[in-house]
């Protein structure tokens, strides 16, 4: 296990991860959240439940169109949570209305359909209420597309996560294999060819790096040298809030 840092007396602040699909960003915000005693949450869970919410209940047509009329008026009722059990080292649970959905969120069945209802204005501005009401607090790691140019524009720091798609799709579908399910790799880079064209031209919030982002290329990188790059902005982010603070 990593240790935590030592940072109890350090302001807190708010840390917007953004990127494409599966670029490795949730590892990287979830580890840092951990390491920094941060509250984590990974945003795109949260369209992926709305998607599951909409797949059981008769929402979406045969053609994958979203039947919006039918969705907007559950939005309000419904709560998107998150949960940490005993005993699993960091691990987040998603909870639906209450129900542990973490395992079906990520089935293929809920990529298939999450990029058509993650463009529904009336989704995007229920979820970032949720997320902005996460991140009263500060001292949150958020990941997902409009973190640091939406959710928290005001953000202390902020990343933007980015990896080729080839890259992408292997890790996405080792990770999913490794899970147990029976999926092509073609099925796989598809999914995240198409998802990153649906994320990219949305007409609201579509994914793009904010201004004051700062890049980082998780293509050919190990695991170390992701954190260790992380945990050096972070300090350094730190560093210059405690300094400006003084005057
Ligand atoms: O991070 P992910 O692949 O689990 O996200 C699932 C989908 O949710 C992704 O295809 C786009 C959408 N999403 C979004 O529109 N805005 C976010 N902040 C996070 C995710």
């Amino acid at each position: 296990m990593t240790d935590q840092l030592e940072i109890t007396d350090a302001p807190k602040i708010v840390i917007a991860v953004d990127g494409y699909s599966s670029s490795g960003k949730s590892t990287m915000a979830r580890e840092l959240a951990k390491r920094v005693g941060y509250i984590y949450v990974d945003s795109g869970a949260m369209y992926r439940a709305v998607t599951l919410y909409a797949l059981r209940n008769d929402m979406i047509n045969e053609d994958g169109s979203v039947k919006t009329e039918a969705l907007i008026p559950h939005l309000r009722r419904l709560e998107v949570s998150f949960e940490q059990l005993p005993g699993e080292d960091g691990v987040q649970h998603t909870l639906l209305n209450g129900e542990d959905v973490e395992n079906e969120i990520r089935e293929m069945k809920v990529s298939k359909h999450v990029s058509p209802i993650a463009v529904i204005p009336e989704v995007r501005e229920r979820m970032v209420q949720l997320q902005q009401q996460m991140g009263l607090q500060k001292g949150i790691v958020m990941d997902g597309r409009d973190i640091g140019t939406t959710v928290f524009p005001h953000a202390e720091l902020k990343v933007f996560v980015y990896a080729g798609l080839h890259e992408r799709a292997r890790r996405r579908w080792r990770e999913l294999s490794n899970k147990g399910m029976d999926i092509r790799f073609e099925e796989v880079y598809a999914n995240l060819e198409e998802r990153d064209r649906i994320d990219t031209t949305r007409e609201v919030s579509p994914l793009v790096k904010a201004e004051d982002a700062i890049e980082f290329d998780n293509g050919a990188v190990t695991h170390e040298e992701q954190m260790e790059w992380l945990i050096k902005l972070f300090q350094e982010t730190i560093e210059r809030i405690e300094n400006e603070s003084r005057g």
